[in-house]
């Protein structure tokens, strides 16, 4: 370290005093600069003490967080690294891998009880613990047909985790009667749908690969069975390159943190979606399935279930195939119009109202 300034500085102060004689001016201001830089040095060392004493005020509390705090902190530092800083990538190599394990795994949902039968149809029912009663209304109306998994469409609820012991129990128990539920132990919130899909997808293609075809909706939608195997039939080579339902071309991500489909910056750096079919019913093949679900290791998470589905389709090359008849949202009732073969599926239709529908029939 240089220090040859202590000496010259020393040096350049005394020569002031000493020059004190020779004019009046010359030493006067002298001797303000003097007194302006110790005055300078007294606050600065004030300040600097203030402060250091401060921190000293709130040192102990640091030190008594707890461990799990400290972590908690490390953690939101990691998770804003990651979120803020850098934006969700359009792909990775093997990034997005599915290693959740089934709580409930109802092998026998694809059964073939005779040599002669086939399966059409799989289902796959997005739903949460508590919706015991969109379970049963569903049950006793539009999957009756299925004759409780015996006939050639199959169907199953699909859950996620929860930490509440009874109503774990109460949907073991509901599993007991039906055997209609699929569930891995991701914790089950709207941010984990991608989960919920990829879940499905890997059983249709590991325990249901003879499936010719596959549905995702929702418990509080009502689907036209009859009218949905018609389109299958008419559309079943389309569907080995595409997904279909109410799809929509040219969507733009919400930026809106108080809307259900808030996407941030950093989890969708781009303008607009590669489009979207409606998680509110959509169908494809099982070849399709497998195609997704292979290229979904390569496809970075994103939260929004359908769009997840629409960026993977978009990777393989496959497009999104728009059907009339498939609604995102609830056309006036008729039963004429939800029993024919122009209405696939309606949105946000309580228990109640499905079994009602269910129970007027179209006399014209
Ligand atoms: C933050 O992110 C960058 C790049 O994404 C990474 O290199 C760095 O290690 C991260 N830092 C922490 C503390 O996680
Ligand atoms: C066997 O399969 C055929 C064709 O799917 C079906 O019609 C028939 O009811 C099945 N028989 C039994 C006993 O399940
Ligand atoms: C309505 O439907 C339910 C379930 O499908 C059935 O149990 C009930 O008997 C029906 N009620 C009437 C009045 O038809
Ligand atoms: C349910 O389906 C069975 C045949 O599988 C039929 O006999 C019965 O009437 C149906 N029930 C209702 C409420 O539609
Ligand atoms: C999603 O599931 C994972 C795995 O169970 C869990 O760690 C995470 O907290 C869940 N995310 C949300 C937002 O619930």
């Amino acid at each position: 370290m240089d220090c040859s300034w202590i000496p010259l500085a020393i040096g350049i102060l005394f020569r002031c005093r000493i020059s004190e004689d020779k004019s009046r001016t010359t030493v006067s201001l002298c001797a303000k600069v003097f007194i302006w830089v110790v005055l300078f040095v007294v606050v600065v060392t004030l300040v600097s003490v203030y402060t250091v004493s401060h921190m000293q005020i709130n040192l102990p509390s640091f030190h008594s967080a707890t461990r799990s705090n400290v972590r908690d902190m490390l953690m939101e530092i990691q998770v804003r690294n990651t979120t803020v800083l850098s934006p969700r990538p359009d792909a990775c190599e093997a990034c997005f891998s599915h290693n959740f394990k089934y709580v409930i795994d109802n092998d026998v949902m694809c059964k073939l009880y005779n040599d002669s039968q086939e399966i059409d149809l799989i289902i796959f029912i997005f739903t949460t613990h508590q919706h015991q009663q969109e379970r049963n209304a569903i049950r006793q109306t539009w999957l009756n047909c299925t004759n409780i998994n015996k006939a050639n469409i199959r169907y199953s609820f699909l859950l996620g985790e929860v930490s509440d012991e009874n109503i774990r129990k109460l949907v073991e128990d509901e599993n007991k009667i039906h055997n209609d539920i699929i569930k891995e132990d991701f914790v089950d919130t709207y941010q984990n749908l991608t989960y919920k899909t990829i879940m499905a997808f890997k059983y249709a293609i590991t325990k249901c690969s003879h499936a010719k075809f596959v549905l995702k909706t929702d418990d509080d939608v009502w689907v036209n069975i009859p009218g949905l195997l018609k389109v299958l039939q008419r559309e079943k080579m389309t569907l080995q390159t595409a997904v279909a339902g109410a799809c929509f071309h040219g969507a733009n991500p919400n930026r809106n943190p108080d809307s259900k489909w808030y996407a941030s910056i950093q989890s969708y750096p781009h303008d607009s979606y590669p489009g979207f079919c409606s998680g509110t019913g959509y169908v494809t093949s099982n070849n399709v399935v497998n195609k997704i679900f292979e290229i979904s290791k390569n496809v970075p998470f994103f939260h929004l279930e359908d769009v997840y589905v629409a960026m993977c389709i978009r990777k393989l090359g496959y497009r999104l195939h728009k059907i009339a008849g498939f609604n995102n949202i609830r056309p006036p009732f008729d039963p004429c119009l939800y029993k024919g073969d122009n209405l696939i599926t309606s949105h946000e239709v309580p228990p109640e109202m499905l079994i009602s529908y269910w129970n007027t029939t179209c006399t014209r």
